[in-house]
């Protein structure tokens, strides 16, 4: 896995990390079991990833990503980037509140979903720290007071780098206005294109976008030109799905969930499949 990129500018980062989601089954589905969960991480790190995606709330029935992580990983190693998220639905039960009553985006709940990932990842400093703005989707509300709050909470030395979550373009534009923006994380993968002009906005400045549901989420991709594309290749379909987002743009990072060993494996053995123009013709 020899593709990197500079996150935040001096973050140097395997192209190809994890997100850490699927271990807690947040917010209610499927999860490894705890031997396996610690598996896939150490397995991940020993394989080249230096980038996991991860926040406090992912946690559901006393299992915690944050938790796992530490319990599997601490004492990090030196180059390991922990990119976490705070915002709308940072507290548990907001999720079953309207959204008016979610607390995740005042000052006081900012504040305690950073402390809280600092406290379970075992940290003195958050690496990057993406406010997530829409709870359901993005939505066209201004980022700037929440953001502003992580700002100072980053003057206070307890965050390296910003980033913006399930955010619409003119969000992310305003975000560059309020503070440097490290990486923008929204959903995107071969299937689900809306954001192209977000990603080409953030290629052209130098910003991460890091796709969620690179793999299709809670609804794996399927497609005939997909699996004829695999065939090709004698790869699989998510194996695809990941090289497609590698190609489409270099500021991509790759951040799939998985909670098997051997999806793992194959996921990051998708830097070695190339698409060639014949296939990215297909893919369309
Ligand atoms: N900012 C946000 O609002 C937001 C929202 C959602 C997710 N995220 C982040 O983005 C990360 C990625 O999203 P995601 O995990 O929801 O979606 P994903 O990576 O697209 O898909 C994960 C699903 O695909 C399966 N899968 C993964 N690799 C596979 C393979 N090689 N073959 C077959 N199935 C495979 C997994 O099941 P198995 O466990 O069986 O492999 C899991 O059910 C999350 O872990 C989280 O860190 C952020």
């Amino acid at each position: 896995m020899t593709e990197r990129w500079a996150l935040g500018g001096d973050l140097d980062v395997a192209r190809i990390g994890y997100g850490a989601m699927r271990l807690s089954g947040w917010p209610g589905g499927p999860r490894p079991d705890r031997y396996t969960a610690l598996a896939v991480l150490n397995r991940a790190v020993e394989l080249g990833v230096n980038h996991i995606d991860t926040s406090n709330y992912y946690s559901h029935d006393g299992v915690s990503a944050n938790e796992l992580i530490r319990e599997a990983l601490h004492p990090y190693p030196d180059d390991l980037v922990i990119v976490t998220k705070v915002g709308a639905l940072v507290e548990g039960p907001d999720i079953h509140r309207p959204a008016e009553e979610h607390t995740g985006l005042t000052p006081d709940g900012l504040r305690r979903a950073v402390e809280a990932n600092l406290r379970t990842l075992g940290l003195d400093r958050l690496d990057v720290v993406n406010l997530r703005m829409g709870v359901l989707g993005p939505s066209d509300e201004s980022l700037a007071a929440p953001l502003e709050t992580l700002c100072a909470l980053r003057d206070e030395g307890l965050i390296r780098h910003l980033g913006v979550s399930n955010v619409t373009a003119a969000q992310v534009a305003e975000a560059r206005r309020t503070a440097p923006i490290a990486c923008v994380q929204n959903q995107y993968n071969v299937a689900q294109r809306d954001d192209d002009p977000v990603v080409d906005a953030c290629a052209e400045a130098g910003i991460a976008y890091v796709p969620f549901f690179p793999v299709g989420g809670y609804q794996p991709l399927t497609a005939d030109h997909l699996n004829a594309v695999a065939a090709r290749h004698g790869a699989t379909v998510p194996q695809v799905a990941l090289a497609w987002l590698l190609a489409r743009s270099p500021n991509i990072l790759l951040i799939p969930g998985t909670g098997s060993p051997a999806h793992l494996e194959e996921n990051i053995a998708a830097a070695g499949l190339h698409l060639t123009p014949e296939d990215l013709a297909e893919l369309g």
